[in-house]
């Protein structure tokens, strides 16, 4: 019997994480449901589809499975890989130092997309970082081809502009120090966007993170759903990792996020962090989880100190990359993004990191979790800093 399939058909199918959704010969599929599928990164194929042979497994098998999982031996699950991630037909950078062609590099492994584009007012920089990453094409094989230059114009038509544009901090500086110098930066962008690329998914990496993703919202004047700020990924893997450390186990084996601001009101949940599967008190002292909660906050500035000049690139470049896979499906579930919240954690007209889902569209919904009162309490102070700090 034809079927008519609706908006409701295509969002269930996409919460029970399918990508696609068959419409058989005679079905009516209404032009809402055509576009909540775009939007979520749902296809809809012409069917019968051939369906994959389900895996059947005897019930000994399924018993020491779950078994094996509870026990201390348990392993995190491998993460989901979407077997039909989209390639992005123009992938534009602004800002092609050490985190922007560390990104363009990673995204030209994965062959992202079709064109990656390098942006940077540096003369011959992102040429040059462009025709690198060509060059290494003969080696890698990969399908993106890499272009480069100083005019903004290069960006136009790109489906997501990644900006890391602006000004590093320097030892003992704080993010919010460069407020006023890189908000020139991200508005100037945001103008090259808006003409140039006025239907792209923009992801802010430029610091202070929170703040400058406000302001690329504000200056593009696009949609909550198509900027969103890229923290979350970096702060929970910096955390991810010095739990692992903390505990010696692989961090494959921990399972944790951090959401609030990125900078001093960061807030790493500590309620819902697991080490293979169990709450942090089975490995760790207090004080240890509060050393691993330190090094997320601070991991940044421990680069920088390092350093001393210039600020960490791999892995703000990975988790860059973390986020572009979510929006091309080559992930699934939710991700820590920075986003303008409408009411979500009793937050309202402020950027905050929380755990959402993304798509070829940007922002599908933030995912709520069930937070403590003090993991509650906490994010409301994260936004009510960064707004403080917005009207200064
Ligand atoms: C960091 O935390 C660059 O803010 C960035 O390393």
């Amino acid at each position: 019997m034809a079927r008519v399939i609706g908006t409701e058909a295509v969002e269930d199918g996409w919460r029970r994480g399918r990508t696609v959704l068959e419409v058989l010969p005679g079905d009516i599929v209404t032009e809402m449901a055509r576009e909540t599928a775009v939007r979520l990164g749902v296809r809809l194929a012409d069917g019968p589809v051939e369906r994959p042979v389900p895996v059947r497994t005897d019930g000994v098998t399924a018993m020491r499975r779950s078994l094996y999982r509870r026990s201390a031996r348990w392993v995190a699950p491998a993460r989901t890989v979407q077997p039909r991630a989209r390639r992005f037909s123009r992938l534009a950078i602004i800002g092609a130092g050490g985190v922007g062609s560390n990104i363009a590099h990673l995204a030209a492994n994965a062959d992202i997309g079709d064109e990656i584009v390098l942006v940077d007012i540096v003369r011959g920089v992102a040429a040059a970082t462009a025709l690198d990453l060509n060059h290494a094409a003969g080696m890698t094989g990969t399908g993106a081809r890499c272009l480069g230059g100083e005019d903004p114009g290069l960006i136009s038509g790109a489906d997501v502009v990644v900006v890391t544009a602006g000004r590093a901090r320097m030892p003992g500086m704080d993010r919010a120090e460069l407020i006023d110098v890189n908000r020139r930066t991200v508005h100037a962008a945001a103008e090259a966007i808006r003409t140039q690329a006025p239907r792209a998914v923009v992801i802010v990496v430029t610091n202070p993170l929170d703040e400058m993703t406000l302001e690329m919202l504000r200056a593009t004047g696009f949609p909550r759903e198509r900027v969103l700020g890229m923290a979350g990924t970096l702060d929970s893997s910096r955390f991810r990792a010095a739990l692992a450390m903390a505990a010696g186990v692989a961090p494959a084996d921990v399972d944790a996020i951090a959401l609030g601001s990125h900078g001093d009101e960061m807030a790493p949940i500590l309620s819902l962090a697991r080490i293979k599967g169990h709450p942090l008190s089975k490995f760790l002292t207090d004080d240890r989880i509060e050393a691993c909660v330190r090094d997320a906050v601070t991991g940044g500035g421990q680069i920088l100190a390092l350093r001393r000049s210039g600020s960490a690139t791999v892995a703000p470049a990975h988790a860059t990359v973390e986020v572009l896979d979510h929006i091309r499906g080559a992930r699934a579930g939710p991700v820590p993004v920075s986003v303008m919240l409408a009411g979500e954690y009793g937050i309202d007209g402020v950027v905050l990191g929380v755990p959402a889902h993304v798509g070829p569209t940007g922002l599908v919904e933030v995912e709520i979790l069930q937070l403590t009162k003090a993991e509650r309490a906490a994010l409301v102070s994260a936004a009510e800093a960064v707004r403080a700090r917005l009207s200064r």
